[in-house]
């Protein structure tokens, strides 16, 4: 295994009787962003908080840079202090007695860095960070997302090698989440950190990750790159997670979903073993004020204004379809239209 790699091996995690994580396996790589996606209590916490030692697990081993930090097997369990990584929280803990800098020296210093060297090592990361100027500040008079900056700083102050984030970025405001985004990646790739990301934000995961492992109740139901995730979830779960809104069961014919009233929708690849459905994103959906070929009649239910593009829901026979585009007038509520969507956008997962 490479220098900085992280491998879990079949990890249970229970909370008194119920598992929490139920035997999952994964690898981060070195030097890549790998995120925990899924929605709240399907155990994202509870595994960083195995890797970090911060749990004690029933069953498994943990790997970090090669060497085995937990092996239930064996009894190796190193505490989290020896386990060379950091992590920053989603509520930060950033002392609010200190300044800037005694909050980023603090840890150092219960690492027994000598204060010769604190100095230098809290003031390159609080560079990296951009918060060099505010070092003396107290840290009650930051901003939210200057705090979650020293968060970030006093966790890469000791040089880790990984670092495992839980939900950093969600108590800040829509803009500066996407702003801190942007400089975390920055910061990870010049770095070279492997870096385990937790978030229940789909759009943060796409974005940020290298590989995404999207979680449900414990275990790892799919895990591939933000692009495989996002245009081919393998079950209605994950496309739900990921936003495709038009999910139809349907029945399956040779590349074709055939669904309720006689429609017949081409479909880019073959069906799942057992129950499908065929689904495709608003956005995939084409829309025609006249009949056209391939196209099927169905009425706009509600034409909602989303800023750069409309939503449209439609009704088609017992079908509801969701789609989205430019505004048009002649799309208005009650308006009779035409759909259609390419074979190679519609996909079919098992349900
Ligand atoms: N200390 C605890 N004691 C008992 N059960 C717990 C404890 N911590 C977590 N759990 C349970 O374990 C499961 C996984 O929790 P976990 O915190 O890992 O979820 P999560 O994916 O991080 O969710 P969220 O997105 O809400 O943070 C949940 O069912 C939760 O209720
Ligand atoms: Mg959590």
């Amino acid at each position: 295994m490479s220098a900085g790699a992280v491998s879990v091996q079949a990890l249970l995690v229970a909370h008194g009787t119920v598992p929490a994580v139920r035997g999952i396996s994964f690898e981060a790589r070195a030097g890549e962003v790998l995120t925990l996606l899924g929605p709240s209590g399907c155990g994202k916490t509870t595994t960083l908080r195995a890797v970090a030692g911060l749990e004690a697990p029933r069953e498994g081993r943990i790997a970090i840079d090669g060497r085995t930090v937990f092996d239930a097997a064996r009894r190796t369990n190193l505490p989290p202090e020896r386990r060379g990584l950091a992590m920053v929280f989603q509520s930060y803990a950033i002392w609010p007695h200190m300044t800037v800098f005694e909050n980023v020296a603090f840890g150092l210093r219960a690492r027994g860095v000598a204060d010769g060297d604190l100095a230098g090592a809290v003031r390159r990361s609080l560079d990296l960070v951009g918060l060099g100027a505010l070092a003396e500040r107290p840290a009650t008079r930051l901003s939210g997302g200057q705090q979650q900056r020293v968060a970030l700083a006093r966790s890469i102050a000791g040089d880790p090698r990984v670092i495992l984030l839980d939900e950093p970025l969600s108590n800040l405001d829509a803009q500066l989440r996407l702003a801190m985004r942007a400089e975390f990646k920055a910061l990870q790739r010049r770095l070279g950190l492997t870096a385990i990301y937790v978030t229940h934000d789909q759009e943060e995961a796409l974005v940020l990750s290298d590989r995404v492992l999207v979680m449900r109740d414990g275990a790892i139901e799919q895990a591939g790159t933000p692009a495989e995730i996002h245009d081919t979830p393998r079950s209605r779960f994950v496309a739900e997670f990921v936003g495709v809104r038009n999910i139809l069961p349907c029945e399956v014919a040779e590349a074709a979903a055939l669904l309720p009233g006689g429609l017949r929708l081409p479909v880019r690849e073959a069906a799942p073993d057992g129950p499908a459905a065929v689904c495709f994103r608003p956005i995939s959906v084409q829309l025609f004020p006249h009949a056209a070929p391939g196209a099927h009649p169905a009425t706009v239910v509600a034409a909602t204004y989303l800023g750069d593009f409309m939503q449209y829901e439609l009704r088609c026979g017992e079908l509801a379809i969701c789609a989205r585009g430019l505004p048009r007038p002649d799309f208005a509520e009650g308006a009779p239209v035409f759909w259609s969507v390419p074979a190679d956008a519609c996909f079919l997962v098992a349900t």
